[in-house]
């Protein structure tokens, strides 16, 4: 990376980051600009986002894009949003695939439209031994829907009352094999997690960021790792003890 100051990493940086990337909406509406044009900016900062990651040595990297809420916004939004999707595959996978980036996908994909469904499976079969960051996309993702799917399908597998335990579930969700998130940023202020790995981010650290999402940059998300690093995770147990990480 060139003309960016180095910045010197806390000893402690969370292994997953989860970030609910809020505020693209208001963003667009201080600039008197269209929802979409806030989604755009958003895409772009991703991309930034994502380098910052690769950068600071993060290994997973969730990101909350489309909830199972999100098709109450209006149709004209909500169409957008999956063309923003498609063009982004069709526009970055190459360059992704080119920087060890495994595309993953978290949430129902079946409610998609059937060439976009495609497009999500061949960018996550092209990348799928990429080892530099896992990037978990959240599309058309609820927490709750997860939770609802895996029953369905842990019944479905006819697994016996007393076989279902907290890892079983875990192995079941969409998130199946990776670990938990150690860190859930939300930006443009909200304190809620809107439906977002309610299981997976049991014991998660929160930060929330005032900044929209379009404005979330390199120097705000190390003040993030900062504020993760100084935190004590203590998991149920008393301040000092040996924590299970
Ligand atoms: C987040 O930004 C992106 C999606 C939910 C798709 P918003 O669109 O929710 O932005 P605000 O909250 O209206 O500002
Ligand atoms: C959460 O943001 C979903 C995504 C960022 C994709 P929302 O803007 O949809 O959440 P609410 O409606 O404010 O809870
Ligand atoms: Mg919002």
């Amino acid at each position: 990376m060139t003309d960016v100051k180095p910045l010197k990493l806390p000893d402690k940086v969370p292994t997953h980051i989860a970030i609910i990337m809020d505020g693209n909406g208001r963003w667009a509406r201080a600039r008197s600009l269209p929802r979409l044009a806030g989604h755009r900016a958003g895409v772009d900062n991703l991309r930034r986002v994502l380098e910052a990651c690769v950068e600071f040595g993060i290994q997973y990297l969730t990101i909350y894009a489309f909830s199972t809420e999100n098709w109450n916004r209006p149709v004209d939004e909500v169409r957008g949003l999956m063309n923003i999707l498609e063009e982004v595959i069709d526009r970055e996978l190459q360059k992704l695939n080119e920087k060890g980036v495994q595309l993953r996908h978290i949430g129902r994909l079946e409610r998609l439209r059937p060439e976009l469904q495609e497009k999500v499976r061949h960018a996550i079969e092209l990348t799928r031994n990429n080892q530099k960051l896992v990037l978990n996309i959240a599309w058309n993702y609820g927490g709750r829907a997860e939770i609802v799917d895996a029953i369905q399908q842990i019944v479905a597998d006819g697994i016996s009352p007393d076989e279902v335990e907290e890892d079983l579930v875990s192995r079941y969700l969409y998130t199946a094999g990776c670990p938990d998130p150690d860190l859930i940023i939300r930006t443009a202020g909200e304190l809620r997690a809107s439906n977002f790995l309610i299981w997976q981010g049991a014991y998660s650290e929160w930060y929330i960021a005032s900044t929209y999402w379009p404005e979330f940059d390199r120097e705000e998300l190390f003040k993030a790792l900062c504020e993760y690093a100084s935190r004590e995770r203590r998991f149920g147990r008393v301040p000092g003890s040996v924590s299970p990480e």
